[in-house]
Formats: C-alpha cells, sequence, structure tokens
C-alpha cells in the first residue's frame, strides 16, 4: 500500500514539475535527471532522449499513460515510438509515420500529431523548438536500438488504482451479481418510487448513480458513503475522487469484498465463485475439484493463471482453515483474498 501511495505521490509531483519547467525526464524521479553536485537539470541522456524532450512539450499531454504512454519515459519513448518500425523506419524519414503526423499527413484514422494543430504552427509559436526537418534528419541517422530494450525494466511498471467506479461494476460483473441482488427493482415503477435498501446487504454505489431521484426517495446514506470510502467521488457533495489507495478504500474494500463474495456464493444457480464445485465437495472427498475451482477463480478475478506456489499458498493459507468451519466460508475466504489482491487493485 506504502508503495503504492508513494508511487501515486511521485507522479502527481511530475507532473506538477512538468507544467513548470516542461521537462520531462524518468517519471518516478520526479520528472528530472539528477546530476553529480545534487542538482536537477532537463539534459538529454543520448540523443533520442534530445528528441524525446523535444516533442515532448507536443505530445506529452496525451501520451504520458493510457494505451500510447510514449512520452513516460526514455525506455517507453524507444520501445514504443522510435524503435517501432510501424511509425519510424530507420534511415527513411519520409516513409516514417511519426514524421506524416507531424506534416498532417499520415495515412489512416489519425493524420495528424498532435490532433487538430500542425506541427508547424507550435514551433512557429515557440511552444516547440525542435522542427520537422530536424526530426528527419535525426531518423535519417538513427543508430540501431540498443539491446537493453529487449530486458523488461521493473523502473518501467506504470499502475494506478482501480477507481471506485470501476470496483464497483467489474465486481458485480465478476461476480454474477445484479442490481437486483441489492435493492429491489421489481416494480416496473421502482425509479419513482420509495425504495429502501436492503439491509445488511453491504450495497456500494456512488451517490451520483442513485437509482431515482424523487422526493418519495428514500435510500440507504451508508452506500453512498461506502463509495466514498473507496474512493470515489461525489458531484452533489462537491467530493473529488481519491486516486491514492488509502486505508479506507482498504477497510472499505475488505469489508465489500467478503459480504459480496457472499452474496455471490448464496445466490442460486450462480456459477461465478463456484464454477467447479458445490458445497457439498469438501478438499477430502472431491480435492480435484476444489484445486480447479481455486485456479479457476484465480484467473478470473485476476486475469492470469496461478503459478503453482500462489494456488498452494492460497489452497492452504485461506481456503483450508476455513473450510475447517464450513466450505462457504472456505469459498467466501478465497473470493474475497483475490479481490484484496494487488492485480485486483491496480491497473
Ligand atoms: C490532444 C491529445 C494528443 C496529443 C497532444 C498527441 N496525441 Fe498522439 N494520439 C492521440 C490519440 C487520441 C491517438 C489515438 C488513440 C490511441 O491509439 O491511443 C493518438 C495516437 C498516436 C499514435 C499512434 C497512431 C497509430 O495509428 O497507431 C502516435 C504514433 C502518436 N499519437 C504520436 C503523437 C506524437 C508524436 C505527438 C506529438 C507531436 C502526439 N501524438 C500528440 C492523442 C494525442
Amino acid at each position: 500500500m506504502r508503495t503504492l501511495r508513494s508511487f501515486l505521490g511521485a507522479v502527481a509531483l511530475a507532473s506538477l514539475a512538468l507544467t513548470q519547467f516542461a521537462c520531462t525526464g524518468e517519471g518516478t524521479r520526479g520528472g528530472f535527471s539528477e546530476t553529480p553536485d545534487g542538482g536537477d537539470t532537463c539534459a538529454a541522456a543520448s540523443d533520442n532522449d534530445a528528441v524525446r524532450l523535444a516533442l515532448a512539450p507536443a505530445c506529452q499531454g496525451c501520451h504520458t499513460n493510457g494505451n500510447k504512454p510514449f512520452f513516460s519515459s526514455l525506455a517507453a519513448f524507444e520501445s514504443g515510438l522510435v524503435y517501432n518500425e510501424k511509425y519510424v523506419k530507420r534511415g527513411d524519414p519520409e516513409n516514417s509515420l511519426l514524421v506524416q503526423m507531424l506534416k498532417g499527413a499520415a495515412p489512416g484514422s489519425y493524420p495528424q500529431m498532435p490532433p487538430g494543430q500542425p506541427y508547424d504552427e507550435l514551433v512557429a509559436s515557440g511552444r516547440v523548438t525542435m522542427t520537422i526537418a530536424q526530426v528527419e534528419a535525426w531518423i535519417r541517422d538513427l543508430p540501431a536500438p540498443p539491446e537493453a530494450l529487449e530486458t523488461p525494466s521493473p523502473e518501467e511498471f506504470r499502475v494506478r488504482r482501480l477507481s471506485a467506479e470501476e470496483m464497483v461494476v467489474s465486481l458485480m460483473d465478476q461476480l454474477g451479481l445484479t442490481l437486483e441482488d441489492f435493492v429491489s427493482t421489481s416494480n416496473p415503477d421502482w425509479r419513482n418510487r420509495a425504495y429502501v435498501v436492503n439491509w445488511n446487504k453491504f450495497f456500494v454505489w456512488p451517490g451520483d448513480w442513485s437509482p431515482g431521484i424523487s422526493g418519495e426517495y428514500v435510500s440507504d446514506s451508508r452506500t453512498g458513503e461506502r463509495f466514498e470510502a473507496l474512493g470515489g467521488g461525489n458531484s452533489l457533495l462537491y467530493r473529488k475522487k481519491d486516486v491514492s489507495f488509502g486505508p479506507s478504500a482498504a477497510q472499505a474494500l475488505v469489508q465489500m469484498s467478503q459480504a459480496w463474495c457472499g452474496r455471490a456464493v448464496d445466490k442460486a444457480n450462480n456459477k461465478a465463485v463456484l464454477r467447479y464445485v458445490v458445497l457439498a465437495d469438501t478438499s477430502t472427498k472431491n480435492p480435484d475439484a476444489v484445486q480447479k475451482n481455486l485456479r479457476y477463480l484465480y484467473l478470473r478475478m485476476l486475469g492470469q493463471p496461478a503459478t503453482d506456489a500462489e494456488a498452494q499458498a492460497l489452497y492452504e493459507q485461506v481456503y483450508l482453515p476455513l473450510e475447517a468451519q464450513s466450505t462457504r466460508l472456505g469459498w467466501i475466504g478465497v473470493c474475497s483474498a483475490l479481490i484484496r489482491h494487488p492485480l485486483w487493485i491496480t491497473y
């Protein structure tokens, strides 16, 4: 938790520094290259880095995260753009999509980068200093990619926490739950009438998405409060969403994961959690089914297969001790442990 918080803090600092100095460096180091005397400079580490820093004012606003984070670091720039044949053909600027994009003449859906503003205008206004001709010269003399490009670097790992909205929506989906499992929507006119959230179901829902607003509207105010504890915003209350993952979010997620996994296990004909087992299957009676379901659940919740060590730890440390009380508790425990896994919480 601590690492994630300080990491997010570093990102916030970095973006602050970027807007002030229009200088971009390795994100995790706060946006600067550090010099031996301890001072901060924007000095480029190489020719490629110089191009990255020169283009950054025109591009980084949209390409620091998301699916094309070319400007989040030198490594991202080199592996995603410079040495990606699709965009840069070494020695051949005319046929490089990057140059065509700067000229506003690229084929495909995105003829111009930045969209809607000719790059030459940015040069003319002094927002960027590197001309298209200089970019072309750089591509003409571009050296072969460094070998290190192939080596994954843990420093380049970029994640953010799931937003509260993403948590609520994806968890309902993963657990096979719907709104009806929490509130009564059976009356066709339910949006316009008073409804009371079913108690003890740990409904978590954004205040902004309240199912209906009318004079009769009766709700469980804890529903929105829990959502805010998870880090969600509330526009009616001028509450911004929290991009860090603090103790209150962790606490809300612990309770929510246990309550919702319980509902998913108890819901009739719901195969989301109990896909390969029924509650009568125990580790002694049907060990294969238990193992299969455990691995299935890991994959479903975290999007990647469990290693043997992880599957074993989950089985021995979570499932077995709880199974001693009941198989129901065993599966609720496994399900909610996976929801608190760093891979689940981050994106
Ligand atoms: C205002 C936002 C914005 C700015 C500024 C911007 N881009 Fe983009 N860029 C986009 C969007 C949106 C896409 C397409 C969606 C995607 O693939 O992420 C895109 C896609 C790209 C692609 C991939 C195109 C493809 O067909 O695969 C490249 C390369 C690119 N941008 C380079 C740049 C460069 C270089 C700059 C600066 C000169 C820049 N962009 C500035 C928004 C922007």
